[in-house]
């Protein structure tokens, strides 16, 4: 296992998998390395390519909208990652082989970050980290606990921005997340009044 300020050297300069032949920069995460809670997505977008930084899009806004009601925010209490951290082009799926290439370096952040509870945004991010077959549309909002942590898969704010008539049901998820968020996390205090 690296340190963060290795790690994060390593992956700006990583080659391991061909999406870094077209990247403009190595989407590394973003938020406070010691929250207790992480948010994972699928990729780099065109924006986050551009900037270096994940979620900063029309979904990355709608992310922080949400976030917010809640009293999280990236640069204070969540840290957010991705499962690739280089753009797939034409934001296709990122491949096997790719997810593969890349998952030591969010496994890495994870280990130094332990947080308590992990979202995995949208299909692609809950299909890897908590089961193959998953199906966001039937199993949003569901906790599971593996090694000790709390994961949720949620719909991503791109699903969202497609189709509002699922926002409700994120919003549950809203919800359920705060719950356990109070549950679990010793040093996330959220206010009384939400
Ligand atoms: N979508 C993602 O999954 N991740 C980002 O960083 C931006 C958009
Ligand atoms: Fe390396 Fe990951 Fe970028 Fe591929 S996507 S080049 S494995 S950092």
């Amino acid at each position: 296992m690296m340190d963060w300020e290795s790690l994060r050297d390593t992956a700006l300069h990583c080659t391991a998998c061909k999406l870094c032949q077209g990247r403009h920069h190595v989407v590394f995460g973003v938020g406070n390395p010691k929250a207790e809670i992480m948010f994972i997505g699928e990729g780099p977008g065109q924006h986050e390519d551009e900037q270096g930084e994940p979620f900063v899009g029309r979904s990355g806004q709608l992310m922080d909208k949400m976030l917010h009601y809640i009293d999280l925010d990236r640069s204070r209490n969540i840290y957010i990652a991705n499962i690739v951290k280089c753009r797939p082009p034409q934001n296709r799926d990122p491949e096997q082989e790719e997810i593969a290439a890349c998952m030591g370096y969010l496994r890495n952040q994870v280990a130094l970050i332990r947080p308590k509870i992990i979202v995995c945004v949208g299909r692609i991010a809950a299909m890897t980290l908590i089961q193959p077959d998953y199906k966001v549309t039937r199993q949003h909002g569901e906790w599971i606990q593996k090694n000790g942590v709390w994961m949720m898969g949620t719909f991503h704010p791109a699903a969202l921005l497609r189709d509002p008539a699922r926002r409700p049901d994120a919003f549950e998820d809203l919800m359920s997340l705060r719950e356990k968020v109070r549950a679990v996390c010793e040093h996330t205090p959220l206010p009384e009044k939400l």
